[in-house]
């Protein structure tokens, strides 16, 4: 990731797509007890993680990112609160157990079937992994979007293929459907706002380039978004 990339996703809210509405589905599903030590991979700047501790307030969430300013975020964010510990470390290694490991987002960087291995030896108690991840909503692929994500992420599959990675891994799916309309925009409208402040000062070009990918992207979602979108997937080891 570029400094321009990181100069427009500095004081976001969220960094993907993913609402409260949606975190409550996954976990009603999940059940986890009130106690639960969770794990945050790949948090960002931690937007769920309040949303985490409702459902288990006497519980523990660990916030890992691999971005240093993420974790300052979130230790702002929860300041003085001693169940959350926010450290830069690699999601993929957390030390756990953990009864609720829960990934928006973040799963693409490492792959579905790759990170579920990784963290089965880390599961315990109600064992259950939350993620969401990129993929095609049907064979109808609009060309422009196709090309998109050729480019921006050219393992792409559709819910189909996501579902054979987590089985892959040795996981039973508990349930999966595809991130409301809602939940982009709570990613996509502060986002908007974010692009539209920055292209209102000075515009250098990296600046500029990274503005125009972001613009493009938002307007690929609000043309193309019959054709892709979040799978959010609720599993557990076999
Ligand atoms: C699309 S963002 C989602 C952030 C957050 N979950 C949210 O919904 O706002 C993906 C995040 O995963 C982090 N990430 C990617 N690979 C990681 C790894 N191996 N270990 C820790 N964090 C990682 C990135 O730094 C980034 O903050």
């Amino acid at each position: 990731m570029t400094d321009a990339f990181f100069e427009i996703h500095s004081s976001l809210d969220r960094e993907g797509p993913g609402d409260r509405d949606s975190l409550d589905w996954a976990l009603e599903l999940a059940r986890v007890p009130k106690d639960a030590r969770i794990l945050d991979a790949g948090c960002g700047p931690g937007a769920d993680i309040a949303g985490l501790l409702h459902h288990a307030p006497e519980g523990h969430v660990t916030a890992l990112d691999s971005h240093a300013p993420f974790i300052d975020a979130v230790r702002a964010r929860h300041a003085g609160d001693s169940r959350v510990t926010a450290e830069v470390a690699d999601m993929l290694a957390a030390d756990g157990p953990f009864d609720l490991i829960w990934c928006a987002g973040a799963v693409y960087f490492a792959g579905v079937t790759e990170a579920l291995t990784a963290w089965t030896p880390r599961l315990t108690g109600s064992k259950i992994v939350a993620f969401s991840q990129l993929a095609w909503k049907s064979s109808d692929r609009p060309t422009e979007a196709a090309a998109f994500w050729a480019e921006g992420y050219p393992p792409m599959t559709d819910r189909d293929g996501v579902l054979t990675q987590v089985q892959e891994a040795g996981y039973r799916i508990v349930a999966a459907r595809f991130l409301p309309d809602a939940a982009w925009e709570a990613y996509y409208t502060p986002l908007g706002r974010r692009v539209a402040f920055l292209r209102s000062g000075e515009v250098p070009d990296d600046l500029a380039e990274a503005l125009d990918a972001e613009e493009r992207e938002m307007a690929l979602w609000r043309a193309h978004r019959d054709a892709f979108g979040y799978l959010q997937v609720v599993a557990t080891p076999e």
